[in-house]
């Protein structure tokens, strides 16, 4: 593929056939991953790939902790919550998603259903945690590492025929995450992304979210032109 059509076309994926994904087809995203820039080449990046049980057990244990009301636990600073514009994008995505889905606005049930999808890392195959080492914890640098990273993952992904979404839900509680994929206490929990291959029938799949304009984003200095 292209890499425009790597770029424009991918999406995030929220719903996966049940296919197993072939451990050498991961292990080469990843290793296109990995050739993300890193602040001073430190790498700080590590992943915990999980299907199958293991798998399962997390996605049992997340639902189970959300459900009773647990509070949620990140092992990295999260910031106030959404509000302004940054809330309104947030909202903008959910309304998209909702309408593919053919939830309604007051469908509290359906509502329901579509949250806990996500804490069940939408039912895909595989699930990857990304983690970072610990010695660098406190410093932006390893998060905005772990962000590049994870990019080049779902776009390797892409590339190779298959969908991934990277997601909060998975990681919300890590304490699951950490005891069922046994995660090292050298390395700090950051974020998840389901994998698998993206079931073309199902509807949010579809959804090409909005972006804002370059000349919304950019300040351009000094040029002439
Ligand atoms: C750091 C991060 C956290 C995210 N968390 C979630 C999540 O918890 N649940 C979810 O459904 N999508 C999550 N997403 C996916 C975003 O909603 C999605 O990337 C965004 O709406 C743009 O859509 P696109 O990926 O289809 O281009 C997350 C993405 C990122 C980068």
């Amino acid at each position: 593929m292209k890499f425009d059509d790597v770029i424009l076309g991918r999406r995030s994926i929220r719903g996966y056939k049940p296919d197993p994904v072939p451990m050498s087809l991961i292990k080469e995203i990843i290793q296109l991953a990995m050739r993300s820039p890193s602040s001073m080449n430190t790498q700080p990046w590590n992943f915990y790939v999980i299907t199958g049980e293991p798998l399962n057990r997390i996605r049992a244990g997340n639902t189970e902790r959300m459900l009773a009301g647990v509070p949620e636990s990140r092992e990295f600073r999260r910031g106030e919550p959404f509000a302004g514009k940054h809330r309104e994008r947030q909202i903008g995505v959910a309304k998209q998603l909702f309408s593919a889905m053919g939830i309604a606005r007051d469908d509290k049930v359906m509502r329901q259903d579509w949250v806990m999808r996500g804490f069940r890392q939408f039912d895909a195959p595989v699930c990857v945690i990304v983690t970072y080492d610990r010695e660098l914890h406190g410093a932006d640098d390893a998060a905005f590492d772990c962000g590049a990273v994870a990019t080049s993952l779902v776009n390797a992904a892409w590339s190779r025929g298959l969908g991934a979404v990277i997601n909060s839900q998975g990681i919300m509680q890590s304490p699951v995450v950490r005891e069922h994929a046994g995660i090292a206490e050298d390395q700090v929990i950051m974020k998840s992304i389901a994998l698998g291959w993206p079931d073309e029938g199902f509807p949010a799949n579809a959804v090409v979210t909005e972006r804002k304009s370059v000349d919304e984003a950019t300040v351009f200095v000094g040029f002439v032109d």
